[in-house]
């Protein structure tokens, strides 16, 4: 892609934003081209990096890259063992077949001249006098001005009752003919507005056994979110669960398991993408991720052991997932081996840039971001020209002071927006946001570093206080 000449902007707003989420991320070409090829040979990608530089964004990028779903997952009912359900997978296609199929069932819609005279009567369309037919809905025949049909008695004991039932309007009418064999078949005709619905005997029992066909519950559907985040990292959020029930899953008063089966992150990313954020936090769980992992299945059971739903165990739900993880480069040695060979086995591991060198086409990039942060607001200015230098040369200062290099912008963009954001609250009256707004929005942030620091000693650890990592903080260090 060509970035519009740097002397040749006067605000951000002339910058045209690239429409893939993936040409968005600014600085990490080499982590982008490993992303876009993880996403299209579903590979799993650790992305390794401090805070704010852009991994959630890429991962929530790859989404875009990824084809949809194409299997959708229910429960089934297990008539002989409630407490193990069954599994079913349908694709698109034996989705759209058995749609077609249940159109099908719902039977021939007719006319009321084109059925028997006698079931046109009884449906309330034909008089039963002059034989013309109306509209069901009326009582009286529009030709003759007879009573076509009655509404019941008008009177407690009424003596004409017998009479009144017999010329009541039904809804449906049963009636039979003989086939073409010599059997006898049924054939139903019920009221549907001012048309008939017809089924035959073949019809008839196919109904039936669709009815018969085990109740399910989807729960995978096909339109679900290609992009799942596990953030709890709670065994439940990411594995499934089986929701209780206080009867127990009785069969006349509970609610049947199958309908309590909860599916977990895992299995609502199925073939799609899996993203968790510091992978080191799910401790002990990631034990039960590579299980997944190496699975592809991974079954539903209830996990809450005082809980009626702890009986209940689903086999075979599916995970085939790509795992996109982010971790910081101290916390590596907190990732369970076999679990980061298993990644890096059939994936990618990539440590995101932190800066990148000082220079126009860079500081366009700068731009590009400055103009996506002015969007993704919704309610700040665009920056001109000397607004965006002025964030470069903030962005100059961080990467000597934080990374320690010289002539270099800082890729700790998530900081950088916090800046543009406060330069923007601070113009909202004004048409754009100024090289002035940003100086003072850079001295406001400053003073609050500041404030902090002085808090809490030191200014990484106000960072971690801020992300609630304080207890670990032999385990971070964000220089
Ligand atoms: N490389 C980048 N390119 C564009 N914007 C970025 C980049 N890195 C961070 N940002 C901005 O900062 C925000 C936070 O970034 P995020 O992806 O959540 O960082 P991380 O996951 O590494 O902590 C993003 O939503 C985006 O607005
Ligand atoms: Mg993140």
């Amino acid at each position: 892609m060509r970035y519009a000449n740097v002397k040749h902007f006067k605000t951000t707003k002339e910058i045209k934003i690239p429409e893939d989420p993936l040409m968005q991320v600014i600085g990490q070409d080499k982590a982008v081209k490993i992303a876009r090829i993880a996403a299209k040979q579903k590979r799993n990608l650790l992305l390794i990096g401090p805070p704010g530089v852009g991994k959630s964004l890429i991962a929530q990028a790859m989404a875009f890259h990824i084809e949809k779903p194409k299997e959708e997952v229910s429960v089934l009912h297990n008539p002989s063992n409630p407490e193990r359900p069954f599994v079913e997978i349908r694709t698109r296609e034996q989705i759209e077949k058995e749609k077609k199929i249940k159109e099908k069932l719902s039977g021939k819609i007719v006319e009321p001249s084109e059925v028997p005279a006698f079931v046109a009567e009884k449906l309330g369309f034909r008089c039963r006098f002059c034989g013309a037919l109306s509209s069901s809905q009326e009582e009286f025949c529009p030709k003759c001005g007879r009573e076509k049909f009655t509404t019941g008695p008008r009177t407690a004991g009424d003596l004409l009752l017998p009479y009144l039932e017999e010329h009541k309007r039904k809804d449906k009418v049963y009636t039979t003919k003989v086939g073409p064999d010599g059997k006898e078949e049924v054939i139903v005709y019920k009221r549907r507005g001012e048309k008939i619905v017809v089924m035959d005997q073949t019809l008839l029992e196919k109904i039936e056994r669709a009815k018969n066909r085990a109740p399910r519950k989807i729960i995978l559907p096909l339109n679900r979110n290609n992009f799942v985040i596990a953030t709890g990292a709670s065994e439940t959020e990411l594995l499934g669960d089986v929701r209780h029930d206080p009867y127990g899953g009785n069969a006349q008063i509970g609610v049947l398991p199958y309908k309590r089966v909860v599916p977990g992150a895992i299995h609502e990313a199925h073939e799609g993408i899996l993203f968790i954020d510091e992978l080191s936090s799910l401790e002990y769980i990631q034990r039960y991720l590579l299980t997944a992992m190496q699975e592809k299945k991974y079954p539903i059971i209830g996990r809450n052991p005082q809980s009626a739903g702890a009986s209940v165990r689903v086999e075979g739900v599916p995970c085939d997932f790509t795992l996109v993880a982010a971790a910081n480069v101290n916390d590596l040695k907190y990732i369970l081996p076999p679990l980061r060979s298993r990644m890096v086995g059939n994936g990618y591991e990539i440590v995101l840039e932190t800066y990148m060198p000082d220079t126009e086409e860079n500081r366009m990039k700068i731009a590009q971001f400055a103009a996506q942060e002015v969007l993704k607001d919704g309610k700040i200015p665009h920056l001109n020209y000397e607004a965006v230098q002025a964030l470069c040369d903030e962005a100059k200062r961080r990467a000597r002071e934080i990374d320690g290099a010289p002539n270099a912008l800082t890729l700790r963009l998530r900081d950088l927006s916090g800046i543009i954001r406060l330069a923007g609250d601070q113009a909202t009256e004004k048409k754009v946001i100024e090289k002035e707004d940003i100086k003072k929005a850079v001295k406001d942030a400053k003073n609050a570093e500041e404030q902090l620091s002085n808090k809490y000693g030191s200014m990484w650890r106000a960072g971690m206080s801020d992300s609630g990592n304080a207890k670990r903080p032999e385990q971070r260090d964000i220089r």
